[in-house]
């Protein structure tokens, strides 16, 4: 990874805070509003022509003092020239594809990436007359090939939801600069503790903060962090939609933050002693997590990442669906539900979607998000529910 301005550590305590000697709390109050008023009319006016810009107060829709801080904090993090938040992680995706979407384009998107970047593309984009073709994510620099005149943009996830393959993402980026086009990453799952998708070429980082950015399952919030090159577009793209984060879920974020690299380190540590032990169940077939060989892409995480988040895949050998659903209504400790990232172990059954490319792996998916529980709590739940899948 390459190096910040300041170690990780100082940055996640220090930026978007105030300055340690002002007399103030250590935190930022929740910041909540809507007018801002001025002295003069040349004030009002000065505020205005600047107000789709990170630090102009001018009315609450375009951001205070705490969601600035914010923004100006991930751009640290991401080696960003700007980032802007929006009020979700599916809000910062598909703002972000319709900044470069236009009817009569083509827009490249990797077959294995979240169901609601999917859906967006699907059900709004193909109605706006945009060509959206699913590429093969492993298929690297051959990604040019896939490259017409009209296309907008390439988008991809590093790994993919609920598959998990790496994609090559320099290789990407690169493909992507050389035809003049944006490409645009979901760095949701590895968080700038990670990997640092801009300094491998990408241009624009979108991430749902509601996961481990934050970190505690109480906050819906998203934000993209780009180059100097597509920022300003984007912004103005959010601001015109008029997508809008909340006080209190930007105090909520910016409390996360400060402990996302000791969460982050645990939770690499904690999902790979769990996935190792599953590794060695009989009931296990494969392994979907990307520090483990078995995973797709395995050698791409291996050079441009440097841990590795709790969410993986684990496929079971085949089994009916009853004994899957029993398996899962069985464990005690983890929750049933969408969503991750969070403290608290999850499971979930996945069906992936596929219209690129097949996926052909015999036997069933289950999705595990590995949270902050003690890994031996965990373990037990897992070993005392195995058996159903082979009773
Ligand atoms: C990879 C990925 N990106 C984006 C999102 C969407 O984020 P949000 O729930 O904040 O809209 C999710 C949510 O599950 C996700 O898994």
């Amino acid at each position: 990874m390459p190096s910040l301005a300041k170690p990780l550590e100082d940055l996640l305590v220090q930026s978007g805070r105030p300055a340690k000697t002002d007399g103030r709390h250590v935190n930022l109050p929740i910041e909540l509003g809507s007018t801002i008023v001025f002295d003069t009319l040349a004030e009002f006016e000065a505020a205005r022509d600047k107000r789709y810009e990170t630090g102009t107060m001018y009315y609450g829709r375009y951001g205070n003092e705490a969601s600035f801080q914010l923004e100006r904090a991930l751009s640290q993090l991401d080696h960003a020239h700007g980032t802007t938040l929006t009020s979700s992680g599916v809000a910062a995706i598909s703002l972000t594809l319709l900044t470069f979407a236009r009817p009569g384009m083509h827009l490249l998107v990797a077959d294995n990436v979240y169901a609601n970047t999917r859906a967006f593309c699907d059900k709004v984009l193909t109605g706006l007359s945009v060509r959206v073709e699913y590429f093969d994510p492993m298929v690297g620099e051959g990604v040019s090939d896939l490259i017409t005149p009209e296309t907008c943009a390439i988008m991809f996830e590093a790994p993919g939801s609920g598959t998990f393959e790496v994609p090559d993402i320099p290789a990407i980026a690169s493909a992507s600069k050389a035809a003049g086009i944006p490409s645009i990453i979901d760095s949701t799952w590895a968080t700038p503790v990670f990997c640092a998708p801009l300094t491998l070429g990408v241009d624009v980082v979108v991430a749902s903060c509601s996961k481990y950015l934050s970190g505690h399952s109480d906050c819906m919030l998203g934000m993209i962090a780009c180059t100097e090159t597509y920022h300003d577009q984007i912004r103005s793209t959010v601001m015109a939609v008029g997508d809008k984060t909340g006080g209190q879920e930007v105090f909520l974020m910016l409390r996360g933050l400060r402990t996302l690299k000791v969460r982050m380190d645990a939770i690499d540590a904690a999902g790979r002693e769990i996935a190792t032990w599953l590794a060695e169940q009989p009931q296990v077939k494969r392994l979907l997590h990307p520090a483990f060989e078995s995973c797709p892409g395995h050698a791409h995480w291996r050079r441009d990442f440097s841990g590795a988040a709790g969410l993986f895949g684990v496929v079971f050998h085949t089994c009916s669906n009853d004994q899957i659903r029993s398996f899962v209504d069985a464990l005690q400790h983890f929750g049933i539900g969408v969503s991750w990232g969070g403290y608290e172990s999850l499971v979930l059954p996945v069906t992936p979607t596929r219209t690129g490319t097949d996926w052909s792996e015999d036997g069933q998916l289950v999705r595990f998000n590995i949270g902050l529980d003690d890994p031996e709590t965990l373990k037990a739940d897992l070993a005392a529910a195995l058996p159903l899948l082979t009773s």
